[in-house]
């Protein structure tokens, strides 16, 4: 079994990039290819042998709940059409044995509030976190397996990073501190949404978090920052005062599915690999006079 058993979805943001489609849809309902992007993050956590899946949902967010609920209906019919590949589909969104567990957050307070939200179904125990609007595709090993390699091994907790345009620094959290092995920096220094000039690297945080339970006394700790919301970031610069946290450069591609262009990219990209659409897609896209 895994070290990190449970993984918490903070999917309560409004999605403001994303109106007027998330006025009613949540943005982690949104699809790439035949999938939701929701769906995606969850798949990324059971690869990881992560076996409980806690969402933190907000208002517009009932589609979530349904989509991880069982649709007998729906099932019974298929099974009466005799499609069994697409019965088999719908069944294996959540496998047995995995827990599900929703938590309303109240109001979108910010990242970091929305993870404290979790506290109680997570325990006394290292967890996941996973924002699902960051995709990250990597066909060999998920992020969030890596991660929890890199956990096992430092008993710390770990962030996904990636190097981005000093430019984009305004859109992340940035870190910097000396790498202690390939790929994997000790975390001196943590910063939300600094500006170019501010910004202590090129080191973004995206979003991909193993934490220690250590964190919910921090967040409960911290005061509104960047945006007036409760940033996680700043809970895990408390936390980086009393105990080592690291930043794992991690192997795979990461779209920004909270953007338009993110969105499109992946659509598109992930198109091409998709095992019925693959031919046809390129040669609609050879075929487009661009
Ligand atoms: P974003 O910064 O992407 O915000 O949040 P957002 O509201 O989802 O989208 P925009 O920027 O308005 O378009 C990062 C992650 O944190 C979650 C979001 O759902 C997203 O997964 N979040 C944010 C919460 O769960 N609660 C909050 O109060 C804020």
């Amino acid at each position: 079994m895994s070290s990190v058993k449970t993984a918490v979805f903070p999917v309560a943001g409004l999605g403001t990039r994303f109106l007027p489609a998330t006025k009613s849809v949540a943005k982690e309902m949104l699809t790439i290819v035949d999938k939701p992007l929701i769906q995606y993050g969850a798949e990324e956590a059971l690869e990881a042998g992560i076996t409980k899946l806690v969402f933190i949902v907000g208002r517009t967010k009932n589609s979530i709940i349904d989509h991880f609920d069982k649709a007998y209906e729906l099932e019974n019919e298929l099974q009466l059409r005799g499609k069994d590949k697409l019965l088999k589909v719908v069944q294996e969104v959540v496998p047995d044995g995995i827990d599900c567990v929703f938590i309303r957050q109240p109001e979108a307070l910010g990242l970091g509030h929305a993870v404290l939200c979790a506290e109680a179904a997570v325990g006394d125990e290292p967890f996941a976190v996973i924002l699902p609007d960051d995709l990250i595709h990597n066909e060999e090993e998920s992020c969030v397996k890596q991660m929890v390699g890199v956990f096992d091994k430092y008993q710390a907790s770990i962030i996904g990073t990636q190097t981005v345009d000093i430019e984009e620094s305004h859109k992340y959290g940035m870190i910097a501190g000396p790498e202690v092995e390939p790929g994997l920096a000790r975390v001196d220094e943590i910063v939300e949404k600094p500006s170019p000039a501010e910004s202590p690297s090129d080191q973004a945080v995206v979003g991909r978090y193993i934490l220690t339970p250590a964190i919910f006394e921090k967040l409960k700790k911290t005061e509104r920052g960047a945006g007036g919301e409760i940033q996680l970031t700043d809970g895990i610069a408390a936390l980086r005062t009393q105990e080592q946290v690291y930043g794992y450069s991690f192997k795979g591609k990461r779209y920004d599915c909270g953007s338009k262009l993110g969105y499109l990219q992946a659509t598109v990209e992930l198109a091409l690999e998709h095992e019925e659409l693959a031919g046809p897609f390129r040669d609609y896209l050879k075929q487009l006079d661009i």
